[in-house]
């Protein structure tokens, strides 16, 4: 493509997957081994607060022991060196992008590293575990929870989100299933507004059929092919 000067990435949990962190609906992944009105839903935390706390304590914790792959380097690459606008959409919780050197990073559902207080609403970035019930930095409250976007809340950055995919010329979505709106239907959206779509994905997701060109294998070797094409046409 020659005019290509706006590309818009969405990734999702299968692009962390070679690095070790667990996806959510491959066999046994996250979701098999939690429920998630448990785990992920605001009525869930309600009723198993020790519960919900110590999950994504426990996550975090595992997010100390892995690294980015050369999935995560190819697309921070790509930021630094292509001459046009990448903006970067995960869905994921985990610091991966930032760490493999992505500076503009939109976490939609949020991250491990930062905890929202329910008493000033205030977000803080956080290292430790939450299930000890620490104060909020700023309030005070012993009421922080993990900010992160539970079933039945609102993603985040979702104006500029859709403005960066009217203005596309290519989306491409990275390691993710297709399940959980409003991200899966982020290639409809594009596709709409003009944009070609590309997928990269170790199997068909929910939406393939959206896609003018799905390529099938692992995000670590698919990636940095494609970067390399984009830079080096
Ligand atoms: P899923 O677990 O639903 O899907 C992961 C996708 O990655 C699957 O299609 C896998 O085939 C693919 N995959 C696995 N390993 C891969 C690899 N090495 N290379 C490339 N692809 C690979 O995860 P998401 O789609 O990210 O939301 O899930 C979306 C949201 O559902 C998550 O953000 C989370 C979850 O519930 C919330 O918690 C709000």
């Amino acid at each position: 493509m020659n005019d290509l000067r706006k590309i818009v990435i969405l990734t999702g949990a299968g692009i962390s997957a070679e690095s070790g962190i667990d996806t959510f609906r491959s066999e046994g992944g996250l979701w098999e081994q939690h429920k998630i009105e448990d785990v992920a839903t605001p009525e869930g935390f309600a009723r198993y607060p020790e519960l919900v706390l110590g999950f994504y304590d426990m996550r975090r914790e595992a997010l100390a022991k892995v690294e980015p792959n050369a999935a995560h380097y190819a697309l921070a690459r790509l930021e630094q060196e292509f001459a046009g606008d990448v903006l970067l959409v995960t869905q994921n919780v985990d610091d991966l992008h930032e760490r493999a050197g992505a500076r503009h990073v939109l976490h939609m559902h949020g991250e491990l590293k930062s905890a929202l207080c329910g008493a000033c609403e205030m977000r803080s970035g956080w290292n430790a575990t939450l299930s000890d019930r620490p104060p909020c930095p700023i309030c005070k409250a012993p009421m922080l929870r993990p900010d992160v976007v539970w079933f039945g809340e609102m993603p985040y950055q979702m104006e500029r989100i859709y403005a960066a995919i009217r203005e596309a010329d290519l989306f491409v979505s990275i390691g993710t299933s297709g399940a959980v709106y409003p991200a899966a239907g982020f290639v409809r959206d594009a596709k709409d507004c003009g944009a070609a779509a590309l997928e990269l994905n170790l199997e068909a997701s929910d939406g393939s059929a959206w896609f003018d060109e799905s390529r099938l294998g692992k995000a670590s070797r698919l990636v940095p092919e494609w970067v390399e094409q984009i830079l080096r046409p």
